[in-house]
C-alpha cells in the first residue's frame, strides 16, 4: 500500500508528466507524442499491451485502433466496461513502422511500467500478447502456451494475479485466436473475484 487511491491517483499523474517529456531512447524522436496509458488509476484489473501503434501515437492514447475496438467488444462481452480497468503498453512510444520493441527498449521502459502498477495496485494483470508476457512473467514460454492460465507473479511490492492474453491484433488475424481470446477474456470475471494468494511463485521487479 502506498496511499488512498486519491493520493496514487495524484502520484500516477506525476508520473505521466514525467513520462511525457522521456527521452531515455531514441523512440522519443520518432514518435508524435508518449502513449503513457488510460483508465481507472484505481483500477482492480490492469492490461499490458505491446507498443503503440500509429492511432495510438497520434491520439495518444492506448489501444484506440482495430485491437482496440475488439478489446472493447470483448470486455463488454464479458460484463467488463472498459472504463472500470487500465490499459497501458509495455512500450510508451511507438516503434516506427510497427516493428517489433526490441529488448533494450523494454528494458528502459520497463520502470514506468513498474511505477504503473505500484501505484495504481491491481490485482489481477492480464498480459496482451508475447512482449508483455515474457517481461512480466520472466520467461520465454510463448503466448501460445501460457494464455487463459492464471500465475501468482510478483511485481515490484505488488502480487498479483497474472493472466497471460493473446493479443487482440493476433485475434483480428485468425477466428481461431479470437475465440481463444474471448474465452479467456470471459474467464476474468470469476479471477477478480478470488483472493490473490499471497505466496508469489517469483520476483518480477526491475
Ligand atoms: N497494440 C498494442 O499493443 N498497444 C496499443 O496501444 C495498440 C495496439
Amino acid at each position: 500500500m502506498v496511499g488512498s487511491p486519491d493520493t496514487r491517483r495524484s502520484e500516477l499523474v506525476e508520473v505521466f508528466r514525467e513520462a511525457r517529456s522521456c527521452v531515455k531512447c531514441p523512440l522519443s524522436e520518432s514518435r508524435t507524442q508518449v502513449v503513457f496509458g488510460a483508465g481507472n488509476a484505481n483500477a482492480d484489473l490492469m492490461f499490458v499491451g505491446e507498443a503503440p501503434g500509429a492511432e495510438e501515437d497520434r491520439q495518444g492514447l492506448p489501444f484506440v485502433g482495430r485491437s482496440g475496438a475488439l478489446l472493447t467488444s470483448m470486455l463488454g462481452n464479458a460484463g467488463i466496461s472498459r472504463e472500470d480497468v487500465f490499459i497501458a503498453n509495455t512500450l510508451k512510444c511507438r516503434p516506427p513502422e510497427n516493428r517489433n520493441p526490441t529488448p533494450v527498449e523494454i528494458e528502459t521502459c520497463k520502470p514506468w511500467l513498474f511505477e504503473q502498477i505500484r501505484l495504481i495496485e491491481p490485482r489481477v494483470v492480464a498480459t496482451l500478447g508475447n512482449f508483455a508476457t515474457k517481461l512480466l512473467t520472466c520467461d520465454q514460454t510463448g503466448i501460445t502456451k501460457v494464455h487463459g492460465k492464471p500465475q501468482v507473479r510478483r511485481l515490484g511490492s505488488r502480487t498479483v494475479f497474472l493472466l497471460p492474453l493473446f493479443h487482440p491484433a493476433a485475434a483480428l488475424r485468425a477466428t481461431g485466436t479470437s475465440e481463444l481470446l474471448a474465452a479467456d477474456i470471459n474467464a476474468l470475471p470469476e479471477l477478480l473475484r478470488q483472493e490473490v494468494p499471497q505466496e508469489p511463485a517469483e520476483d518480477g521487479a526491475p
